[in-house]
């Protein structure tokens, strides 16, 4: 499996496309504000796009969606129903992404992991070694917890999950904050969120975000 990461907009949001060398069958996570881009890497690649991957529905994360729909309605659109409610365009195709279970996307699978705190329906999907974190995770730090729908109880226990992720695993945040990539051991060191979490300091963790 190959990952792809796309600096788009004015909010350096990342875009994400993940393939089968074999198949060449991709996904497209949090597809927003510069779909030509992505188009032209699948176009060059021979890659075909299976489905949309959204880890939350705040609009800087869906809003090129509708470009790939339009293309093909009949495109998976894949959401955590908690989220559903917050999109501004319904896709023709929109599936739940599943707590637990694993989006079949041709030859891809990606598994889902569900971490409300940024938004009630957030999530991490993981493929391979990478885990695509949105909102809820960053480079050195965590979501926001101050919007309408966030909870920072609720991204407490979202990070007590995600610490429990292994060292070796790829951090792919939604925005590029303080950094692009990095790994669950690096962050688990650094990352004062998930320091906390880890050591189950949910008081001090509550104290941190607000
Ligand atoms: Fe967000």
């Amino acid at each position: 499996m190959k990952t792809e990461q796309f600096k788009l907009g004015p909010m350096d949001n990342f875009s994400y496309l993940v393939w089968d060398e074999d198949t060449l069958d991709a996904v497209v996570i949090d597809p927003a504000w510069q779909p030509e881009k992505l188009a032209a890497f699948l176009e060059a690649g021979g890659l075909t796009l299976r489905a949309v991957l959204l880890t939350h529905a705040h609009p800087d994360h869906v809003n090129a969606v509708a470009f790939f729909t339009a293309r093909d309605k009949a495109l998976p659109v894949h959401l955590h129903e908690a989220d559903h409610f917050m999109l501004e365009t319904v896709p023709p195709a929109l599936k739940p992404a599943v707590d637990g279970e694993k989006i079949e996307a041709g030859a891809l699978k990606l598994g889902v992991l569900h971490t409300p705190g940024h938004t009630p329906g957030s999530v991490c999907y993981l493929a391979g070694n990478a885990v695509f974190t949105g909102d809820t995770l960053f480079i050195g730090e965590c979501g926001r917890v101050d919007l309408p729908g966030s909870s920072p109880e609720a991204l407490y226990s979202s990070f007590v999950k995600l610490a429990a992720l292994p060292d070796a695993a790829a951090v792919f945040p939604g925005h590029s904050y303080n950094g692009d990539t990095s790994t669950f051991g690096v962050q688990k060191e650094y990352n004062l969120y998930l320091k906390l979490a880890r050591q189950g300091r949910r008081a001090d963790f509550l104290k941190a975000v607000s």
